[in-house]
């Protein structure tokens, strides 16, 4: 990593801080998971969006119309989106925030769907854009968890689809597990895309922890997609210490300029070693 020149005091200013709270949040973004090997959506080279854009492919109804027209495209997108998720292992930014439930009361608010913080052992983990390991009903019922060697199912399925030729009814066979229909009626993953609400309890009671929180750390987001962009604000409004921990700029009362995976160990032994 490299340093900037005020790094070592901002990282002794946020150990400071994080030390003192008794109630801290940690709300990340595609960063934290970077270097788990997820790419993030708005990287210039290879961020999702970067490959398949927003526009046509983050939305459920335009989605919907590119799998019956062109099943290879929408394939391609799942496995894109997918197969690194299923392939991660947490690394060692989230094994760095399971760490701190032993020093505070911490909650962990993310955006990511990758369910990585409850495989590194946080405990209090509220998912506002869902999780990929969560099926829903389209009225919004729970219908359950799928596993991980589903979904690797699921994805391995995809790949012959990802030919040209392929029909939509093929499309169909093998996302199955995570989409279709079943004696509740039609369901789909539990994630959210642009245009959906966001996820519920989970949202509600990731705004109750940011107003009650001493200090927010937050990781590897650009803060670009509202309403979760606006937690930040919520926690300074509270009263409390945003801690930026990403390689670029963000707003923050302390900005660690760095990889997650190396910034979050080096706060956390700084704090309390
Ligand atoms: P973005 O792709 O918008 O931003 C990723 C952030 O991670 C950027 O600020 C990068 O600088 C930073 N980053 C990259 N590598 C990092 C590393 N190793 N350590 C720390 N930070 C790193 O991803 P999000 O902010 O998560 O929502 O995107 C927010 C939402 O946009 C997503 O949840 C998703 C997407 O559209 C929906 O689809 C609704």
């Amino acid at each position: 990593m490299t340093k900037r020149p005020d790094y070592t005091s901002a990282l002794n200013e946020a150990a400071q801080r994080l030390k003192q709270a008794r109630k801290i949040v940690v709300f990340t973004g595609a960063g934290v998971s970077a270097e788990s090997g997820i790419g993030t959506f708005r990287d210039d080279h290879d961020g999702l969006w970067t490959r398949f854009p927003p526009e046509r492919f983050a939305n459920w109804q335009s989605l919907l119309q590119i799998a019956m027209q062109t099943p290879s495209q929408a394939a391609e997108f799942f496995v894109a989106l997918m197969q690194p998720m299923v392939a991660a292992q947490p690394n060692a930014a989230h094994r760095a925030i399971a760490s701190l439930e032993s020093r505070a009361l911490v909650t962990v608010v993310t955006q990511n769907i990758d369910a990585l913080h409850e495989a590194a052992g946080s405990r209090a983990v509220h998912a506002v854009h869902g999780s990929l390991y969560e099926t829903v009903y389209l009225d919004g019922r729970e219908r359950g968890p799928v596993s991980r060697d589903v979904v690797a199912g699921v994805v391995a399925a995809l790949g012959p689809i990802c030919q040209e030729t392929a029909a939509f009814e093929e499309l169909l066979a093998a996302v199955e597990p995570l989409m279709g229909a079943d004696a509740g009626g039609p369901y789909r993953p539990k994630i959210v895309l642009f245009g959906d609400q966001l996820a519920e309890p989970e949202w509600t009671l990731a705004q109750d922890a940011v107003q009650d929180c001493e200090c927010m750390l937050s990781v590897g987001t650009s803060g670009t997609v509202y309403p979760a962009a606006m937690l930040p604000d919520m926690a300074r409004a509270a009263g409390a210490t945003v801690i930026g921990v990403d390689p670029q700029r963000v707003d923050a009362d302390i900005w660690l300029a760095g990889a997650a995976a190396t910034v979050l160990p080096a706060l956390v032994a700084a704090a309390y070693d």
